[in-house]
């Protein structure tokens, strides 16, 4: 039986650590969050995602999965760690992958396959992952294997797309491009497209950089939309029916941890990247646009008070990892507003988060930051509540127009 060591048992490490151990795989789950190790011991998830718990238990039962503080010998280690942005120098922050990959060090043998899963910068494979594997004394693509699987999973339904979506494997050579095919045969379903780990880690960068670029174009859209007086939502739905546009979706600006920092990295290294560069800063500047028309909406209104729809970075989830929501506030705040914040789904936050109730009592502007779906729900009287002034700026479009059609 193949044993896979995984190190980072996050969003990504995990469920791949435990697919793998549903799928005939011994899987050893590495984490250097002493808490994370204990409570996976204990057989609990330390986050919450559906099927993550059934699929823990199910490789607890086989005994085909264990969480360790420590890597150990195996036939294959898998790397997903965190890959922060370094906000100074708008670059990938590669810490924690190179310590990864020191940890594996002592531990490699003849034979073994290293995949990196972590997002990374091109060439990173090539050149610093080689590098530090090597001190090993062991050479790569002779003596063992490097190859690069990024994830594309959507935190919200990560296990289905986990399975079924198509993945890119690169590895520095043809033997690690195949061994690490044959090892996510064991639970993928979707295409494995096979390539070098430049162009892999090319590939995943890409893709979200095309996103953040498309969203910076919707969001010069919907500001010129609002110059000419129309409205840009019932434009971009008609533009997309265009057999060959896809306009997506403007909003407050781009957050979570891949669509606002991927594109930076693979500006880091590039000579030539003033589109890519353009569309980030567009959309950095979103936050500062919603401020504008809230402060029209308020004008006049003494020590306003802004209630605020939403600050997880995307709709239907509690992860406000990077969140224009933020930015927003602090923004607001230093205008002299008094911010209130509603999210049905977000737990934990910089601010308190409170109830519907709450947020709306004695507000002069809801600003709808996230496209939670039960926003689209709630009532007339519940939502406007005891508003002292009923002003409302949608950024995503989920209000009825038969909630705020009167009022704006
Ligand atoms: N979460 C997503 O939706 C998503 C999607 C695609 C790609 N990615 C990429 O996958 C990678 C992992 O992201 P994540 O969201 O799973 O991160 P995460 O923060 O949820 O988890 C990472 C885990 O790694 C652990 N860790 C850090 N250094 C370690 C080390 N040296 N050895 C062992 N464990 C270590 C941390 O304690 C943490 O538990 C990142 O590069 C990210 O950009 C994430």
């Amino acid at each position: 039986m193949t044993k896979l060591c995984v190190l980072g048992m996050g969003y990504i490490g995990l469920p791949t650590a435990l697919l793998f151990a549903n799928n005939g795989i011994e899987v050893v789950g590495v984490d250097v969050n002493e808490k994370v190790v204990s409570t996976l011991q204990q057989g609990k998830m330390h986050f919450e995602e559906n099927g993550f718990q059934e699929l823990l238990d199910s490789a607890m039962e086989k005994e085909s999965f264990r969480a360790s503080a420590k890597v150990e010998e195996a036939d294959v280690f898998l790397v997903a760690v965190p890959t922060p942005f370094d906000t100074e120098f708008r670059m990938a922050d590669l810490k924690y992958v190179i310590s990864a990959c020191e940890m594996v060090v002592p531990h490699l043998k003849k034979g073994n396959l290293v995949i990196i899963e972590s997002t990374i910068p091109p060439k990173t494979c090539e050149k610093r992952v080689r590098k530090i594997l090597e001190l090993s004394g062991l050479k790569a693509s002779q003596d063992f294997y490097i190859s690069h699987c990024p994830e594309r999973a959507i935190p919200g339904n990560t296990l289905h797309e986990m399975v079924n979506n198509d993945r890119v494997i690169g590895g520095l050579d043809k033997k690690a491009t195949e061994l690490t095919r044959d090892l996510y045969s064991s639970f993928v379903k979707g295409n494995l497209y096979l390539t070098t780990s430049t162009t892999a880690e090319m590939i995943k960068l890409m893709e979200n950089t095309y996103r953040d670029v498309n969203i910076a174009l919707a969001n010069e859209l919907s500001m010129l939309a609002e110059d000419y007086g129309i409205n840009i939502w019932e434009a971009i739905e008609i533009a997309n029916k265009h057999p060959r546009v896809n306009i997506h979706k403007p909003g407050p600006g781009v957050g979570g941890h891949c669509i606002a920092i991927d594109p930076w990295f693979l500006t880091e290294n590039a000579n030539n990247s003033s589109l890519i560069t353009l569309a980030r800063n567009i959309n950095d500047s979103m936050p500062i646009h919603v401020l504008k028309k809230v402060k029209e909406m308020v004008n006049g209104i003494e020590c306003p008070v802004i209630t605020v729809f939403g600050v997880a970075y995307k709709g239907d989830i509690a992860d406000t990892r990077a969140t224009p929501a933020l930015k927003f506030i602090k923004l607001a705040e230093k205008e002299g507003f008094t911010i209130k914040i509603y999210d049905p789904f977000v737990k934990e936050f910089e601010y308190p988060i409170l109830s519907l109730e709450e947020a709306v009592e004695g507000s002069d502007c809801i600003v709808v930051l996230t496209d939670h779906s039960m926003f689209r729900n709630i009532p007339r009287e519940e939502f406007f509540g005891k508003m002292r002034n009923r002003n409302v700026v949608d950024t995503r479009n989920v209000i009825s127009k038969s909630i705020i059609h009167p009022y704006i």
